[in-house]
């Protein structure tokens, strides 16, 4: 919250705590310790980047809560979410910048949203959105969704019938993500865990490629 004015402080720890309140029990991946990793890691590119940087932690704390994704007991409507903001008296242009962000940063409507160029704020939010579904923590989101849905771990035969596993997500999403950074900052971190990535996933297919031969 470092060179925001009091207001703004007090403005931010309103929605963290509330935000933290609505997602501590979720659990498709967009707990509050994702929310907490965005929050920080939007802060670091925001100021590399010279981004506003009460819009960026407010959009980053909020990301998610609009997400299909979630369960009706976690999610906000958008109009719940604009009302919270005047309650708060967030201003209303800096409530619509927020609102902004998060309605364009999703994967899945990036197609729909692909001619409106994000702000710079939104930037450092999706950006740090994604850094965080890949590298160390992003394997290990992976593996907990899995988890969570039951899919297999790899399987070279599944994989090639389309069923899916935990492996193949890496291949359907997470290897294109580093190519998908808007920002300097991002494509710096981004390259570390990419790189982390292809090394462990190697180890994974030799690994069980290995079991794989052993007769049974
Ligand atoms: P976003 O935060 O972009 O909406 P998702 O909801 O797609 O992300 O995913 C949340 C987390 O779960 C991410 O870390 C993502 O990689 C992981 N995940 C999503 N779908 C799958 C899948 N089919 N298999 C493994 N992991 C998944
Ligand atoms: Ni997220």
């Amino acid at each position: 919250m470092a060179g925001m004015n009091r207001q703004k402080e007090q403005q931010i720890s309103r929605m963290a705590k509330w935000v933290k309140e609505k997602l501590a029990h979720e659990g498709t991946g967009h707990d509050w310790l994702h929310i907490s990793r965005v929050r920080s890691l939007s802060l670091v590119i925001a100021k590399e980047e010279g981004a506003d940087l009460f819009i960026t932690e407010a959009a980053a704390l909020v990301h998610d809560l609009i997400d299909e994704k979630l369960s009706e007991k976690h999610r906000v409507p958008l109009r719940e979410l604009a009302s919270r903001f005047s309650e708060w008296n967030v201003e209303r242009k800096a409530a619509e910048k927020i609102l902004g962000i998060i309605t364009r940063m999703s994967f899945r409507d990036r197609e729909k949203y692909k001619d409106t160029e994000l702000s710079k704020e939104g930037m450092a939010v999706q950006d740090a959105d994604r850094l965080d579904a890949i590298g160390a923590v992003g394997i290990a989101r992976a593996f907990m969704y899995a988890g969570a849905k039951g899919h297999l771990l790899y399987d070279e035969e599944a994989s090639e019938k389309n069923i899916p596993s935990a492996a193949s997500h890496f291949d359907e999403k997470l290897l294109h993500l580093k190519d998908l950074m808007n920002t300097q900052t991002g494509r710096t971190l981004a390259e570390k865990r990419h790189d982390l990535m292809l090394t462990f996933l190697n180890e994974l297919k030799n690994e069980c490629s290995m079991t794989g031969k052993r007769p049974l």
